[in-house]
């Protein structure tokens, strides 16, 4: 047998009962699955060894298993026999009866066929040492029989998914030699026992339901970490550290002495005779001024002061959730406080536990996505510079905190510290529709199509005119990266009333291209100030440009004037996204919606309409086709915003930024 590769061992095996079988039961056999097979093979470039003749029965084939009584094949064995390229559709997918597949060890490459899907009673999966390459397949997750699935020593990319969990019956998950990217979901099967992602490109941290596998299984990624591997660093510090007492330079205290003698051995075996005597006469002058008795311990603060003020400070926060940690005055200091409803269990630590990923960096601080170890999501803003006093950050989140509308983001909780001020927010996996609007133009992205525009325009009204209707709230920061889609992609306000914990000092340029002239001198935002966000919001959606955008012609235009000064001189249908100009139909719908747009934008505050009104009229176009009326008198709007800026009317746009 020594002789025999296993392969060719089981080969000859194969032939032998070929032979041996071979006038028996021709009749019975699987019909549609030898046709796959026949098409799969005539298809995909292969050894010689297979030599498939289709007047025997496919049962009696090279690497092929029909069940009991011939009726269907029930695994194919095809490893190491030089399959090169990609498995074609309606070829091994067609074989819904299979149990077992083997393909490991060829060359076939690219992805899986989507109609993978259809083996769901597979319960093995061997595609190891092959070059299939892009994402983890989709298919796979819904083949809920698996037991054992190997993708490693592939070239497969992207994350992996946490669908992986459909796999109920898994014991093998064998991963590694890929290119998988990101985070490790959370995969929980307990049935699991061998389980390896080593030499992938993976980071995050290692959740907690993976860390009883070896470190072995980790090994060579990007940065893993956590679990058996060394702790993740927190991705953001500790939310209550001692303040750094650095003791003055001339008193090093003990420990610092005994950092020099580490780093004077280190000099030794570097080697380098000349550090060594140098580090050596520091050390003595060091020692020596110690021994001078200078208590060289500074005292900690004690966290206890702290506490106890913050605890002094808030005894009416009644609707706050209350003790992640049992509210005694040690607990304090790490309290989450959650809003209404409580549809979130998770405490500080957890949070503090979970992998972060940037999500963005913005004037008011930076967003992570936070994948707690539960699988739960959340968004996780990190504040930076927040000028208030607790009392203040802790009413004005209150007010935050009550805000209930579809069309708004809830603010879900948030911590305050001295150091250290975050809010958490439900995670919106569709997006912002900045990006919606403005990512990767034209390389393959879906553009966004009219209906949906009038639908983020309206949706986004309402969750506004909520906003200062029922909240007495003032967003203060309205622009496209702060409008994020939800799954009907309806627009969902975030960033809601941040404003007033920075105070009036934040320069006006924070929001550029979406604030009302007068904000920038008042340095004041007000609801009129919002209607004219929301105003430019809209005409970016009706034109397609970012209104950060340099290139609206002229330098240092922005996009209310640009508007203007295109409708002026060409009329309408200039400024329309070329994206919308497919939309014939709609044109007076759009041209409605840019009268509105325009009347937010006016200049003079009071000239502006208030939120419900603008929902009005947006509902009011939707009426569509019974509404004549309205269109007949569809320039009176735009008579209306003409006649605010008179004066404006001929001057070049250049000369008239502020
Ligand atoms: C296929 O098998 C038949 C007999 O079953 C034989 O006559 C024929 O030569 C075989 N074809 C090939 C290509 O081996
Ligand atoms: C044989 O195949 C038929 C369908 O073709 C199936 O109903 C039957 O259960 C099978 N019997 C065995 C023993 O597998
Ligand atoms: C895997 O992909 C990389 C880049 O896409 C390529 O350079 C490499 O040759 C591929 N490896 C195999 C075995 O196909
Ligand atoms: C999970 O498995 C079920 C069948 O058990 C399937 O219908 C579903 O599509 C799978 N989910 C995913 C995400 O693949
Ligand atoms: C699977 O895990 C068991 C127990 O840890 C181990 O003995 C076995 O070698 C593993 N098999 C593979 C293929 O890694
Ligand atoms: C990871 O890659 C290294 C170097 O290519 C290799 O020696 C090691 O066996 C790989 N680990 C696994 C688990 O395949
Ligand atoms: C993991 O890497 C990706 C880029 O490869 C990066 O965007 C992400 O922030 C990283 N996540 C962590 C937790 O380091």
């Amino acid at each position: 047998m020594g002789v025999f590769s296993k392969n060719g061992f089981v080969l000859w095996i194969s032939l032998s009962v070929m032979v041996v079988s071979l006038n028996r039961q021709v009749d019975s056999e699987p019909t549609q699955d030898k046709q796959a097979l026949l098409a799969f093979i005539s298809q995909v470039p292969h050894e010689n060894r297979v030599r498939w003749n289709a007047s025997d029965s496919a049962c009696d084939w090279v690497g092929v298993q029909c069940d009991a009584n011939r009726s269907s094949i029930y695994s194919l064995r095809l490893p190491g026999v030089g399959l090169v390229g990609q498995i074609p559709e309606n070829t091994i997918g067609k074989l819904t009866q299979l149990r077992v597949l083997s393909l490991r060890s060829n060359r076939l490459s690219g992805g899986l066929p989507a109609d993978f899907s259809d083996l769901t009673l597979l319960r093995n999966l061997y595609l190891q040492d092959n070059r299939f390459s892009g994402e983890f397949p989709p298919s796979l997750p819904e083949l809920s029989r698996l037991t054992r699935l190997d993708l490693s020593s592939n070239n497969f990319t992207g994350p992996i998914p946490f669908a992986v969990n459909n796999l109920t019956h898994l014991t093998g998950l064998f991963l590694q030699n890929n290119g998988f990217q990101g985070t490790l979901p959370s995969i929980s099967q307990s049935s699991l026992v061998n389980f390896s992602v080593a030499n992938n490109s993976l980071n995050g941290s290692i959740p907690a339901s993976l860390t009883r596998f070896p470190a072995s299984s980790f090994a060579g990624n990007l940065a893993l970490c956590g679990g058996p591997l060394p702790p993740c660093s927190p991705f953001f510090p500790s939310p209550a550290p001692t303040p750094k007492t650095t003791p003055t330079p001339q008193i090093p205290s003990r420990k610092k002495s005994k950092k020099l003698s580490t780093a004077a051995i280190v000099a030794i075996s570097v080697g380098s005779a000349l550090i060594f005597l140098l580090l050596l006469l520091i050390l003595f002058l060091c020692l020596r001024r110690h021994q001078r008795g200078q208590p060289a311990k500074s005292p900690k603060p004690p966290a206890t002061t702290r506490s106890a003020a913050a605890a002094g400070a808030d005894p009416g926060t009644s609707s706050s959730k209350d003790d992640v940690t049992g509210g005694s005055v040690e607990g304090e200091r790490n309290k989450l406080v959650f809003f209404g409803g409580g549809i979130y269990s998770f405490d500080l630590e957890d949070l503090l536990r979970a992998s972060a990923e940037v999500l963005g960096k913005g004037s008011v601080g930076t967003s992570y996505k936070a994948v707690l170890e539960e699988g739960t999501t959340v968004v996780v803003k990190r504040l930076k510079d927040v000028v208030v006093t607790k009392k203040e950050f802790e009413s004005q989140m209150e007010i935050l905190g009550k805000i209930k509308h579809d069309n708004v983001v809830p603010l879900r909780a948030y911590y305050y510290s001295k150091d250290e001020k975050l809010l958490v927010y439900d995670f919106m996996a569709a997006g912002s529709l900045s990006a919606l609007l403005h990512g990767s133009r034209g390389s393959g992205r879906t553009p966004l199509n009219w209906d949906n525009r009038m639908r983020i325009a309206l949706s986004t009204a309402r969750g506004l005119a909520h906003l200062h209707v029922s909240g007495k709230v003032v967003h203060g920061n309205i622009k496209a990266s702060n409008v994020l889609l939800r799954a009907d992609q309806d627009g969902c306000l975030a960033d809601v009333g941040l404003n007033l914990l920075f105070g009036s000092s934040t320069p006006p340029n924070r929001v550029a291209g979406y604030h009302a002239p007068e904000v920038v001198e008042t340095r004041k935002v007000t609801f009129k100030s919002d209607v004219y966000s929301f105003g430019v919001l809209v005409l970016e959606l009706l034109t397609g440009k970012s209104p950060n955008q340099a290139s609206l012609g002229e330098e240092g235009i922005d996009l209310p004037r640009w508007v203007q000064s295109v409708v002026r001189e060409e009329w309408t249908a200039e400024v329309f996204d070329v994206e919308l100009m497919r939309y014939h139909n709609s044109e007076e719908e759009m041209v409605q919606l840019l009268q509105i747009a325009m009347a937010c934008v006016s200049t003079v505050p009071d000239q502006r309409p208030d939120m419900p009104d603008v929902v009005r009229m947006i509902e009011e176009i939707n009426r569509g086709e019974t509404d004549d009326g309205l269109r007949q008198s569809s320039d009176e709007p735009s008579k209306g915003s003409d006649g605010h800026t008179p004066s404006q009317s001929r001057t070049p746009p250049h000369s008239v930024t502020p």
